[in-house]
């Protein structure tokens, strides 16, 4: 877990955020073990940012990761911010079961995704 945390801060080093000035960095664990990582990145047209969960995950998926373990969002704030709601949905599509951990310069809050999104909209609720 530390090395996770070791990874989503260095990746919170690259965060573009000169905007905000609120810089938060992502690492996922896949099931197989392999990490990825993502910041969150800012454009002059504000409705463009994306944050860095987002970032983290289309890495994970590109990189071929379908089932994953954990994910890591790292702050510079206390308590630890929680992942954004457009986050949560998208973190949705591999499972709920997903443990997601919020680390600040100096507490950490811990959830599943079940919790911080209940009655989810998921590909189940397409059927008919
Ligand atoms: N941000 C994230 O990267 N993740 C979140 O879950 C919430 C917000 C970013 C977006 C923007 O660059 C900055 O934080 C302030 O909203």
């Amino acid at each position: 877990m530390s090395d996770l945390v070791g990874q989503a801060r260095a990746a919170m080093r690259h965060a573009w955020a000169p905007y905000s000035n609120f810089h938060v960095g992502a690492a996922i664990e896949a099931n197989d073990g392999k990490v990825y990582v993502g910041c969150n990145v800012e454009s002059a047209s504000y409705g463009l940012t994306i944050c860095a969960e987002r970032m983290a995950l289309g890495a994970a998926v590109v990189g071929g990761a379908r089932k994953l373990k954990r994910i890591v969002v790292t702050t510079e704030v206390d308590p630890p911010a929680a992942p954004c709601g457009a986050c949560r949905q998208l973190l949705a599509e591999f499972g709920m079961d997903l443990e997601v951990i919020a680390v600040g310069p100096a507490t950490e809050r811990r959830w599943t995704l079940a919790a911080l999104l209940p009655d989810a909209f998921t590909k189940e609720s397409l059927d008919r």
